[in-house]
């Protein structure tokens, strides 16, 4: 039998079933939060250190103080991965403003919400590595602080859904003729033999996974530049990927109904994944090069 799930909120640990917030959070009535989503491999969570500095950057975006430090959030982590199931597993974790009177000011002197459960982290399926995925090019409507990983996610919302229904995998963003990101990951090109990324900017979340891709380029002398994409140059491109904690390094092959390169992953690719693959297997064996 499985085990039941245990999430944390507010200090205790309990089964999910159990776990209850007030209808008046104003997560819920304002999206007034922000989230983290971090990859642990046999345990050991993936570059933690990072994903805490951008949960600190994210409070101070939305002025809302860090309810923990590094410590204890590593503490919580760390006792929810044990508690539940998965050799790999990913953490969600959120701080909303907390509960008080339907108003949009800030409340004053108000306590944090707090939760954060871990689920099974499952390989991505094989096929969609062998073949790669589709994607669409759509407007990216979101606000302007998209550094900011909110818990206000409907912009995201809708234009994965449109994805979705056009049996697209990721929507990929442009803004003023740049392109930005994915509904949820980051955008890689490969423009003759360079890597090419967007740089960091409101425009857009600075991923974990993306910066571990630069590094990895760099650290392997492979061409990789932070610079912006037009569309134009997306639809030039011979390779494309998305990347995210959960989803790692996604080949897009079908972009807007049309084959990127030659409609299969492609050589770079294949080469970053590989060399992704031996930066968990090292965690696995717990050596977080960069924690
Ligand atoms: N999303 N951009 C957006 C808009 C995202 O939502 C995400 C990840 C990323 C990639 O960031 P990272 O490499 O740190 O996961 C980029 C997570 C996985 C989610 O919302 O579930």
């Amino acid at each position: 039998m499985s085990k039941p799930v245990i999430v944390y909120l507010n200090g205790n640990y309990l089964p999910i079933e159990d776990a209850h917030v007030s209808v008046l959070d104003r997560g819920f009535i304002f999206g007034d939060g922000v989230y983290e989503v971090i990859p642990a491999y046999g345990g050991y969570p993936l570059r933690l250190k990072h994903h805490l500095q951008r949960l600190q950057n994210s409070l101070d975006a939305i002025r809302l103080s860090n309810p923990y430090s590094d410590s204890e959030w590593t503490d919580i982590i760390n006792s929810l991965i044990d508690k539940n199931e998965g050799e790999d597993q990913y953490i969600y974790l959120q701080v909303t403003r907390g509960v008080a009177k339907r108003d949009h000011r800030f409340p004053d002197g108000n306590t944090p919400t707090v939760f954060v459960m871990s689920s099974p982290l499952l390989a991505v399926d094989s096929e969609l590595l062998k073949n790669g995925v589709s994607a669409i090019t759509l407007d990216d409507i979101r606000w302007r602080y998209c550094n900011i990983k909110t818990t206000a996610l409907l912009g995201n919302v809708l234009l994965r859904q449109q994805a979705v229904e056009q049996n697209a995998a990721e929507a990929i963003l442009v803004r003023d003729n740049d392109v930005t990101e994915g509904a949820a990951s980051n955008l890689f090109i490969v423009l003759n033999g360079v890597i090419i990324t967007p740089p960091k900017s409101d425009l857009l979340l600075p991923g974990i996974t993306r910066d571990l891709i630069v590094e990895l380029a760099h650290h392997h002398q492979l061409a990789c530049e932070e610079r912006s994409i037009t569309p134009e140059e997306l639809k030039q491109a011979e390779e494309v990927w998305v990347t995210s904690s959960t989803k790692e390094i996604l080949p897009i092959t079908t972009l807007d109904g049309k084959t990127v390169g030659n409609g299969t992953p492609g050589k770079v690719w294949q080469n970053m994944f590989t060399l992704y693959q031996n930066n968990k297997a090292q965690l696995r064996q717990g050596k977080d090069l960069n924690a």
